[in-house]
C-alpha cells in the first residue's frame, strides 16, 4: 500500500525522504515521488516554489532523476510510494499531487466521495492531470487556502469534505516553514528529532533519524515546524499526545548477509518464537499475565471464539480452530474479514472476537472489529487482537492485545509473523482451557514443553534447505501445483499454496486430502506437482490412501514427513523427512517451514521479485 514520508529540518531532507521511501518499499508500490519547497533567494526576500520529481517503477528510478537534478534540495518536503487504486501506475498518477503550484499533497487511503468533489471542483475551474482520487485533496486545500490564514486551518477545513480514509502530508510555498499531517483510517506517525520533525506511514521509515514517535489518533491534524509539533483532534481542540520510544533500531530492518528479506525472515523464526514466548511462559505454565491481567475475567466467561483475519493471518486462525475445538472443546469460527463485514453475522453472547494481523492496519479486519464493537456491550463480546505492530490501529481499538515479537517483517509474503501468530494462538487456547478447567495442568505442561522445543524443531526443518532447493527445480516449468493436507495440515497446505502463488506466480491450490475425489483428482497428471504434508498422527493412514489415489493417476508427489511417518518413497512419490516427531501444536508450525523454503527457491528459479511480488502489498490499508 502507499507509503508516506515527510519532514521539516534545518538540513536538506531529500536523502532522509529517499531512505524513508526505501524503508517503506516492503509495503508494495508501483511508482514514487518527492515534492520540496525550494527557495529562490534574492538579497531582500526569499520566495519559495514547489519542486517535484516522480517516477514509475522502483525507487532507484526516482533516485536517478534526483541525481540528475543538482538543484533538487530543500528543508521541507513530502514523499510517497504509490500502490495504484484509482488509475494505472504512471508518472501523472504518482504523488505528490500539486495544485496551482501552491499546494502539494501525498495521500494514503481512498477518498470515497472523490467523484462528487471532482465535479464540484471542475465547476470551480480546477483542472485535473491524474486519474487519482488524491488530486481532489490538493484542490480542496488550495480552495480553502484562499480564505484561510494558515495551512493548518485550510487542511482542517478541507478534510471536513472527505469521506473514506486518509493519511495526508501537505506543504505549501505560502507557508514555507510548515508541514501539515492528518490521519483518519490510515496509519501515520510523527518522528520527533531535535529541531527537526518528520511524518511517515510507519516507524521503520524514520529509524535512521529518530527513535521517538508520536502516534497520531483518528481524526488528528498536526502542524510540524522546526520549532515543534502541535496536534489538534477531530474537533479542532489542541491535544497532547505522548512521545514514545521505539524499541526498534535502524539495523532491525537491514538485510545483512541474506539475498532477500523473505529468506532472512524465514531464518529468523527460531528467534522470533523465543522472543514471542519470552515473559509469557514459565518452565511448565503459561503465565496468567500473557494476555494482560484484565484478560482473566474475560476468558473465564468466553463461550465461543470468532476469529477474523485476511491472507496468511486467516490461515493462522484456521489452524487454531482445530486446536480450540480439539484440545479444549471450545467452539471456534474463522472467517475472512472482507466477507464477515458485509454479511449479517449472528453474534452469540459471550464471544471472544479475535482479530489476527501482522500489520495491524488491514482495512477489512479493522472495519470488522469496529462493526463488532457496536454490539459488544449488548452481547458481552470482548475483543482481542494478535498483532505484530505496537500502536497499530487494531491494537488501539481492541480490549486486549497480544503482541507477537517477530520483529519487523519486510518481505510482502508473511513468514515469521505467521509462525508467531500460531505461537500466540496456542497460548490463547491453553490459557482459556486452563481458566475454564478444560485442560489439566499436565496437559498445559505438555503444551508448554512442546513450545519450548519449537525453536529447535524449526531450526532442524531449516537445515533441510538444500534438499528443498533441489525439489524446487521440478517447478521451473510448472504452471500449477496442488497442496494436500488433513486436519491442521489443511490450513498449512493453504498457506503453502498461498506462498507459492504470491512469490512465484504459479497457480497453486490447497485441498483437504479427503476431498480430492470430489473434483481435483480430474486435474492429476504428470504435469501437476502434488505436495502433501504427512506428519505421524491419527490421520496419516487416511492420507496415505489419498496419496495412492494420486499415484494411480500418474501424479508426481512430494511428501514432507517426520521421522515416524514412514510414508516410503516409490515411483512418483518423493518423500522428504524434514522434522523429528512433532506434537499437535508444534506440527503445523514446523511443517510450514519447508513449504516457505519451497516457495522461496521456486521464486528464485522463476526470477521473480521475491520481497515485492507484483501487484501485492504488505499493509493493505484499503478495502
Ligand atoms: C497482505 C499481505 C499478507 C497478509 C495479508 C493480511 O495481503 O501481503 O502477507 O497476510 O495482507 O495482512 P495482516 O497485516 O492483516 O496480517
Amino acid at each position: 500500500m502507499c507509503g508516506i514520508v515527510g519532514g521539516v529540518a534545518e538540513r536538506n531532507v531529500v536523502p532522509i525522504l529517499l531512505e524513508g521511501l526505501r524503508r517503506l518499499e516492503y509495503r508494495g508500490y508501483d511508482s514514487s515521488g518527492i515534492a520540496l519547497l525550494n527557495s529562490t533567494e534574492s538579497p531582500k526576500k526569499a520566495s519559495f516554489q514547489i519542486q517535484r520529481l516522480r517516477a514509475v517503477g522502483k525507487i532507484k528510478e526516482l533516485d536517478s532523476k534526483i541525481q540528475q537534478n543538482s538543484f533538487f534540495d530543500g528543508n521541507i518536503g513530502i514523499a510517497h510510494t504509490r500502490w495504484a487504486t484509482h488509475g494505472v501506475p504512471s508518472e501523472n498518477n504518482a504523488h505528490p499531487h500539486i495544485c496551482n503550484n501552491e499546494v502539494a499533497v501525498v495521500h494514503n487511503g481512498i477518498i470515497e466521495n472523490y467523484h462528487i468533489l471532482k465535479e464540484a471542483q471542475l465547476a470551480e475551474g480546477y483542472r485535473f492531470t491524474s486519474e487519482t482520487d488524491t488530486e481532489v485533496v490538493a484542490h480542496a486545500v488550495h480552495y480553502e487556502l484562499k480564505t484561510s490564514t494558515s495551512l493548518l486551518s485550510a487542511v482542517q477545513q478541507a478534510i471536513t469534505h472527505f469521506e473514506g480514509a486518509y493519511a495526508l502530508g501537505v506543504i505549501s510555498p505560502k507557508f514555507p516553514d510548515t508541514l501539515i499531517a492528518a490521519r483518519k483510517g490510515s496509519p501515520l506517525v510523527i518522528g520527533v528529532g531535535i529541531g527537526e520533525f518528520f511524518i511517515a506511514s510507519d516507524v521503520s521509515a524514520l529509524l535512521p533519524v529518530t527513535q521517538n514517535f508520536i502516534f497520531l489518533e483518528e481524526g488528528d491534524v498536526a502542524e510540524l515546524t522546526r520549532q515543534g509539533v502541535t496536534i489538534f483532534n477531530g474537533d479542532g481542540e489542541q491535544v497532547e499526545r505522548e512521545v514514545k520510544q521505539s524499541s526498534l533500531n535502524m539495523h532491525s530492518v537491514e538485510l545483512g548477509d541474506h539475498r532477500h528479506y523473505m529468506h532472512k525472515e524465514i531464518f529468523e523464526q527460531p528467534q522470533a518464537v523465543i522472543d514471542t514466548l519470552e515473559g509469557r511462559i514459565s518452565q511448565e505454565h503459561v503465565l496468567p499475565s500473557a494476555f494482560g491481567y484484565q484478560a482473566e475475567s474475560i476468558f473465564k466467561e468466553v463461550k465461543q471464539v470468532q476469529i477474523i483475519a485476511c491472507g496468511t493471518s486467516y490461515h493462522a486462525g484456521l489452524v487454531s480452530k482445530y486446536w480450540f475445538e480439539d484440545i479444549i472443546g471450545l467452539p471456534c469460527s474463522v472467517e475472512v474479514a472482507s466477507e464477515y463485514r458485509y454479511r449479517n453475522p449472528v453474534v452469540q453472547d459471550n464471544t471472544l472476537f479475535v482479530t489476527i494481523s501482522q500489520s495491524g492496519e488491514t482495512a477489512d479486519t479493522l472495519a470488522a472489529l469496529q462493526q463488532i464493537k457496536q454490539v459488544a456491550n449488548e452481547k458481552n463480546v470482548s475483543t482481542l487482537t494478535i498483532c505484530n505492530v505496537p500502536e497499530s490501529s487494531l491494537t488501539r481499538e481492541s480490549d486486549l492485545t497480544f503482541l507477537t515479537h517477530a520483529g519487523p517483517e519486510i518481505g510482502v509474503a508473511s513468514t515469521k509473523a505467521f509462525t508467531t501468530q500460531l505461537v500466540a494462538l496456542s497460548l490463547l487456547v491453553t490459557v482459556i482451557g486452563k481458566l475454564q478447567k478444560r485442560i489439566s495442568e499436565r496437559r498445559e505442561t505438555i503444551i508448554v514443553k512442546g513450545l519450548q522445543k519449537l525453536p529447535g524443531l524449526i531450526q532442524s526443518a531449516l537445515a533441510h534447505e538444500e534438499v528443498v532447493k533441489e525439489i524446487a527445480k521440478n517447478f521451473s516449468d510448472k504452471d500449477n501445483a496442488l497442496f494436500l493436507g488433513r486436519g491442521t495440515m489443511y490450513p498449512i497446505a493453504m498457506e503453502g499454496a498461498l506462498k507459492l502463488k504470491e512469490i512465484s506466480y504459479i497457480h497453486a491450490e490447497a485441498y483437504p486430502a479427503g476431498e480430492l475425489k470430489h473434483g481435483p483428482l480430474a486435474l492429476i497428471d504428470e504435469n501437476i506437482p502434488v505436495i502433501a504434508i504427512a506428519p505421524h498422527n491419527d490421520l496419516l493412514e487416511k492420507l496415505k490412501s489419498n496419496l495412492q489415489e494420486v499415484k494411480a493417476r500418474g501424479g508426481q508427489m512430494i511428501v514432507f514427513e517426520d521421522e515416524q511417518s514412514n510414508v516410503g518413497s516409490e515411483d512418483g512419490l518423493h518423500v522428504v523427512k524434514t522434522t523429528t516427531n512433532v506434537g499437535r501444536i508444534t506440527a503445523p508450525i514446523t511443517f510450514n517451514v519447508p513449504l516457505q523454503l519451497l516457495a522461496y527457491h521456486v521464486a528464485l528459479i522463476k526470477g521473480t521479485d521475491v520481497d515485492q511480488p507484483r501487484n501485492l502489498a504488505k499493509s493493505v490499508t484499503v478495502e
